[in-house]
C-alpha cells in the first residue's frame, strides 16, 4: 500500500519533469518520519554506499566498518588479497563483531567468542563439537556486495545491483581527468559535523552554487564563477570551474597541477559528495548520513599523497573545516526549521536556459530521483 503522504495533496503544488516548470518537493519530504522511514528500504538498502578508502584495507586482515541507517556493515581484506564485506553481526545470537578500523588475524566475536576468517567462514564455535547436527556451512558471515571505485570503498546491501562503475558512467574519466594521482592518494583524516537538519537538505545545498554569491564570498573570490558550471548525468552530477583565478589564497595553491581548473565536485546518488581542490594531489568525500528525520551526520574523509596532509593542503582542510562547512550548516539547519514552518511548503527552481552557475537545475534533478526511488506521484500531468 502506498503512503499517501508520498502523493500529490490538496495544497501541493505539482513536481514536475522539467525543472523550469516544476515546485520544489513538499516539505514534509524532509520532516516526516513515515517518509524518513520509507527511504531505507527504497533508497538506501538498494544503492552504492560509500564506506571508506582502500588505503585503510590494504593489508591482509585489515578492516573498517560502516553504517547504513541500522545495518552495520564491515570490509576485510583477506589473506589471498580481496575485499570482502559482510553485515557486522554475529550468526550466533547477533552481537556486533567488530569497531572502527583495525586489522586482526582473525575476527572473534567478543560474546562467545565464534571464530571467523575473512571470507566469512566459521572457524571455530566453543563446544560445538559436543553437539549433534551442528553444521558450521549454516554459520557463514552474510555477505553484502563490495567495489573499489577511484580507491574508495563501495558497498550495496541490494545482492543483485549492477556494479557501480556501470551505474556511474563517466564518472570514474572526470574524477580521473581533475585528479590524475586518484590512486596514488591514501586516507588521512576524518572530520564530522552533526548537523539539524535532513540529509537532503545537506544535498540539496550542495547542488547549487546560486548561494555562493551571498552565501560564500570567500569561495567566489577563490574559484572563477565564469567557467563554473553544473551538469547533470545519470546518477551524478558535477559541478567545476574550468580556469584559475589569480588569488593570494594559501588554501587554493593555483601553480600545482597540470589540469586548469579551480574547483571540481560531484554529487553521487544517494547521499555522497566528491570534492577536488586544486593544488597539490586531494580529494575528499562528504558523506551524508541520514541520523534523524531532522537530523545528519556528515563525515568528510580526507585523501592526500601517503595520508600526510602537507601545509598547503591543510589550509585547504581548515578552509572547509572553519569556513565553507561552518557557512553551508547555518544555511541548512535554517532551512530545515523553514520546512516544518506554517508559512511554507514549496519553492520553485531558479533555471537558466545556458545552466549556468546560478542556475538550480542539478538540485531539481537529485528532488527527482528521491521522487522517483519512493514512488512519488506529485504530478496530475
Ligand atoms: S554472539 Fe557471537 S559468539 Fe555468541
Ligand atoms: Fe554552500
Amino acid at each position: 500500500m502506498t503512503y499517501q503522504a508520498l502523493n500529490l495533496q490538496p495544497g501541493d503544488a505539482p513536481f514536475r519533469a522539467d525543472p523550469a516548470k516544476s515546485y520544489t518537493l513538499p516539505a514534509r519530504f524532509y520532516h516526516d518520519p513515515e517518509i524518513f522511514a520509507l527511504e531505507k528500504d527504497a533508497i538506501f538498502y538498494k544503492s552504492w554506499w560509500y564506506a571508506g578508502h582502500v588505503s585503510q584495507v590494504a593489508e591482509a586482515g585489515a578492516f573498517l566498518t560502516t553504517r547504513i541507517h541500522e545495518q552495520n556493515i564491515f570490509v576485510a581484506r583477506t589473506r589471498q588479497g580481496d575485499l570482502r564485506a559482510f553485515y557486522n553481526v554475529c550468526p550466533h545470537r547477533g552481537h556486533k563483531l567488530v569497531e572502527g578500523t583495525g586489522r586482526k588475524n582473525i575476527i572473534t566475536c567478543p560474546y562467545h567468542a565464534w571464530a571467523f576468517d575473512f571470507d566469512g567462514t566459521l572457524k571455530s564455535a566453543r563446544n560445538t563439537e559436543n553437539m549433534e547436527g551442528f553444521n558450521r556451512d549454516e554459520f557463514a558471515l552474510k555477505p553484502v556486495q563490495v567495489e573499489v571505485f577511484c580507491g574508495l570503498v563501495m558497498v550495496n546491501l541490494d545482492p543483485d545491483a549492477t556494479s557501480f562503475a556501470e551505474q556511474t558512467g563517466d564518472l570514474e574519466k572526470e574524477i580521473r581527468h581533475y585528479m590524475p594521482q586518484v590512486d596514488d592518494l591514501a586516507f588521512a583524516q576524518r572530520d564530522t559535523y552533526d548537523v539539524k537538519s535532513n540529509w537532503k537538505v545537506m544535498i540539496d545545498n550542495f547542488l547549487e552554487c546560486y548561494h555562493c554569491h551571498t552565501a560564500h564570498k570567500d569561495f567566489v573570490d577563490l574559484v572563477d564563477m565564469n567557467s563554473y558550471r553544473v551538469r547533470t548525468n545519470g546518477l551524478y552530477s558535477s559541478q567545476c570551474s574550468d580556469a584559475v583565478k589569480s588569488t593570494e589564497s594559501k588554501a587554493f595553491n593555483f601553480e600545482q597541477g597540470d589540469v586548469e581548473f579551480s574547483y571540481a565536485g560531484w554529487f553521487v546518488w544517494p547521499n555522497f559528495t566528491i570534492w577536488v581542490y586544486p593544488g597539490e594531489p586531494n580529494l575528499s568525500v562528504l558523506q551524508m548520513n541520514p541520523a534523524e528525520p531532522e537530523r545528519c551526520i556528515e563525515y568528510q574523509d580526507w585523501f592526500v599523497p601517503n595520508g600526510e596532509v602537507t601545509p598547503q593542503l591543510k589550509d585547504a582542510i581548515d578552509y572547509q573545516i572553519d569556513v565553507l562547512q561552518p557557512e553551508d550548516i547555518g544555511l541548512c539547519e535554517s532551512v530545515q526549521e523553514g520546512l516544518k514552518s506554517s508559512g511554507y511548503n514549496q519553492g520553485r527552481f531558479v533555471v537558466d536556459k545556458g545552466r549556468t552557475e546560478l542556475s538550480e537545475h542539478a538540485v531539481h534533478h537529485f528532488q527527482k530521483l528521491v521522487a522517483e526511488a519512493l514512488g512519488a506521484r506529485l504530478d496530475p500531468g
